[in-house]
């Protein structure tokens, strides 16, 4: 039996890859990957990293979810059990310009993806959804919540949410966990794999290590008068590895989550913009100019995760603190300066 990783050339499916093929091999057993992805924001590079890391090797299919027959070929020629999919785009900037894209893409793929599925009578999943769909309840965010979106990117996550839920209540053989992300950071601990954003990055880290290797001349700072701790925004950063082993249990336990459960992966920590410059700085030796600018459209002063859940449905909590996940970010960018 074989799982479907989706966009598994990507940032966190390629670190799940890893964890995947990690347990299989402290269990002495074998775990057969396929990944689908279309390279739109990854590369086939990822796929030898990752043989380099875990000197297995998975299937991997160059594909788009959107296209019916392909994906319809992937389950017929390969004994699927299970899914989990990542692939979808997740700029939010870039969602407001093109919302019909991420609209076919995200929710239009997810569908296709699921009609197969449900065709092929593989009704397990773990979906890639986002701290986002919170829009601005107040923090520690739980999943008991009320959800809402702010743009195009965030409504593709909440639409596809309804979607699973309502399969879900369909069909009492779907189990599914929707996994709402907080902020992934951080990278494999070789340096072999991490995160590798197209063109001028738009989230906080991958910003201030381009600062750091001097790919980037100066950050800006996205407003210094919020009501946190330095006046500058406080998010949940979550440690990649510890987000993909996240996926791990989230599979193993699939079996005893009824229907369609939404779960937080995040640490329940909180850390500010400032924090997280002076952290860089620190282990990197390198100098990080920043300028105060503005506040960011659509920013929240502070985002952070009531991560009880995830520990109680599926035995999992963060351990990697934001010393690990700076060391391994500067690892990967000072190791790969250009990326892949
Ligand atoms: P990523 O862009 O690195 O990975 C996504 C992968 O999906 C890429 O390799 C891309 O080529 C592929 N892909 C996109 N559309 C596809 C399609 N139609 N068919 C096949 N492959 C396709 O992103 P990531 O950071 O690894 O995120 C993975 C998932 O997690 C996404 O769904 C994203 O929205 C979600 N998420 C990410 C974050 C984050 O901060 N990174 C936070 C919350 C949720
Ligand atoms: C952003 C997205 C969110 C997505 C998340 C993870 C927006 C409005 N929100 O959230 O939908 O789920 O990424 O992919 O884009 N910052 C700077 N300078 C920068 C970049 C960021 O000061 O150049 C600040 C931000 O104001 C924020 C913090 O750093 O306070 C983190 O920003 P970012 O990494 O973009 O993540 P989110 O804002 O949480």
């Amino acid at each position: 039996m074989s799982l479907l990783i989706t966009g598994g050339t990507g940032y966190i499916g390629s670190h799940t890859v890893v964890e995947l093929q990690a347990l299989a091999s402290k269990q002495g057993t074998e775990q057969d990957i396929v990944i689908v992805d279309d390279l739109s924001n990854s590369s086939t590079k990822v796929l030898d990293r990752i043989k380099q890391i875990t000197h297995k090797t998975v299937t991997f299919i160059k594909a788009d979810i959107c296209d019916y027959d392909a994906m319809k070929a992937v389950f017929e020629q390969h004994d699927i059990e299970a899914v989990i999919h990542f692939a979808g785009h997740k700029a939010v900037g870039e969602s407001n310009e093109k919302p019909l894209s991420y609209y076919y893409n995200n929710v239009s793929g997810t569908v296709i993806l699921l009609r197969v599925m449900a065709e092929q009578n593989v009704k397990k999943l773990v979906f890639s959804s986002s701290a986002t769909v919170y829009g601005d309840n107040v923090s520690p965010l739980n999943e008991t919540m009320p959800t809402s979106a702010t743009n195009p990117y965030g409504q593709t996550k909440l639409m596809v949410e309804h979607i699973l839920f309502d399969l879900a209540k369909s069909d009492s053989d779907w189990s599914i966990a929707c996994l709402r992300y907080f902020n992934p950071i951080g990278a494999h601990n070789s340096g072999l794999i991490g995160e590798n954003p197209n063109g001028i990055p738009n989230n906080l880290l991958p910003y201030v290590a381009q600062v750091a290797v001097g790919r980037l001349a100066q950050l800006q700072v996205f407003g210094d008068d919020y009501d946190t701790v330095d006046g500058t925004g406080v998010r949940d950063y979550i440690h990649v590895v510890d987000l993909a082993q996240g996926h791990v249990k989230a599979l193993q336990n699939l079996d005893k989550i009824s229907g369609c459960k939404a779960i937080n992966l995040g640490t329940g920590n909180g850390t500010s913009v400032l924090e997280i410059v002076n952290t860089f700085k620190e282990i990197s030796g390198q100098d990080i100019p920043y300028k105060i600018v503005p506040r960011r459209a659509g920013d929240l002063a502070t985002v952070y995760a009531n991560a009880d859940l995830a520990n109680e449905l599926l035995d999992w909590q963060a351990t990697r603190n934001l010393h690990t996940m700076i060391e391994d970010t500067w690892r990967w960018q000072s190791e790969n300066p250009q990326g892949f």
